[in-house]
């Protein structure tokens, strides 16, 4: 079957009431056929019905062996790393969420994890900074909140042979436009508060793994610490990927134009778009994504700071707001918001400017949208 009938039956098979859409089971606890003996089902954090089903689906989307759906993105982020012995060594991409990047130098850094931030659409500056430590690869699919487009396969074909895991951030990139695994990564993941939800109404975090033995390592963790997804948000998250394919394509050619718009206003300086011609990697996301680029679009005006503060504030539709990917349009400035946790040395090493602005495209009308921006900027 194609991805948008999967999406909408794969895990949402009726029960034996007949109901069309599956109930939201919120039983923290199950009954036992016997003392020490074990039902599909046991304690919620071990697992629940509804969790269930949204993780068969997602796993089936990203053609995974397995998922597992977490309280937050970077609920799911910190399990991954928690596969790392004490001592390890990262490489991550310099154009990462800033959550990540917290979560690496101020969390992970406590179990002597060592990290190297790297330019991770050049291949090469991952090969070059291996070490004998080195365990981990971490890209996103899409840079936050630089769009930079790695080259998984190829990355993909420098981690394998050595051993090192490769997670990638798929957040901005979902399922229906991209799928890793299939370009090699070992484990997935998505903040599912974003594109997967879609909806700004369900903060979720999802892992998926490319083999069985990795998926229980995954799950172990998941268990004994125990963020897991509750039963509302599993069922808000299911529902959300039933209309994925949907949105995300509709969303990209919107956020195409508004590219290609911003591309020619006088006061706009530059966009980061991958769908731009003007991208420097265009062509290798036209090879992964096809016509669809994303949602995400970050640009810089020909103005000053307090001119970036004003524009972020002067728009009606688009949401001063952290987040992205839901049906709301938003607009943000990295540098103090979602990249505020990264220290001011490493955003300039990485590029990203004070008078960056970030804008997630929704499913308004584009001439709405455009109209919007028009008044924002001004002339
Ligand atoms: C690329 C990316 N990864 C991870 C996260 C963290 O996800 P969450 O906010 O669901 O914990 C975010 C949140 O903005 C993000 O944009």
């Amino acid at each position: 079957m194609k991805f948008r009938t999967r999406a909408i039956h794969v895990g949402s098979e009726p029960d034996e009431t007949g109901a069309v859409i599956p109930p939201i089971y919120l039983a923290t606890t199950f009954i036992q056929p016997g003392a020490g003996e074990w039902g599909t089902f046991d304690y919620s954090r071990s697992g629940s019905p509804t969790r269930a089903r949204v993780e068969k689906v997602l796993a089936d989307l990203e053609g995974a062996a397995g998922a597992l759906a977490f309280s937050s993105g970077m609920a799911a982020t910190h399990c991954a790393m928690m596969l790392l012995e004490a001592g390890s060594h990262v490489i991550a991409s310099n154009d990462i969420y800033g959550g990540t990047y917290r979560l690496l130098h101020k969390i992970c850094s406590r179990n002597q994890i060592e990290v190297s931030l790297v330019p991770a659409h050049d291949a090469e500056s991952i090969a070059d900074a291996i070490r004998p430590n080195t365990k981990m690869v971490w890209i996103e699919s899409i840079g936050n909140p630089l769009i930079t487009i790695p080259d998984i396969p190829a990355i993909a074909s420098i981690t394998r042979p050595a051993g090192i895991l490769l997670g990638v951030d798929s957040t901005f990139v979902p399922p229906a436009i991209l799928r890793p695994i299939e370009l090699g990564a070992d484990i997935v993941m998505h903040s599912a508060t974003k594109l997967l939800g879609g909806h700004s109404d369900c903060l979720a975090g999802v892992l998926a793994a490319r083999d069985r033995q990795l998926h229980d390592r995954l799950y172990y963790t998941q268990n004994a610490t125990g963020a897991v997804l509750g039963g509302l948000e599993s069922f808000l998250l299911h529902r959300g990927i039933k209309t994925l394919s949907l949105r995300v394509r509709e969303q990209s050619s919107t956020a195409l134009r508004i590219a290609q718009w911003l591309e020619q206003h006088p006061r706009v300086r530059r966009v980061l778009y991958p769908g731009l011609a003007s991208h420097p990697q265009h062509a290798r996301a036209r090879n992964y994504m096809g016509d669809q680029f994303g949602t995400i679009i970050s640009f810089e005006l020909t103005g000053d700071i307090a001119e970036t503060k004003r524009v972020c504030s002067a728009t009606k539709l688009f949401g001063l707001a952290v987040s992205l990917g839901a049906v709301e349009s938003l607009i943000e400035q990295p540098a103090t918001m979602s990249h505020a946790s990264y220290d001011s040395a490493a955003r300039a090493a990485a590029g990203i400017s004070d008078s960056l602005i970030r804008l997630s495209v929704g499913l308004e009308d584009a001439d709405d949208l455009i109209a919007d921006l028009d008044q924002a900027i001004g002339s």
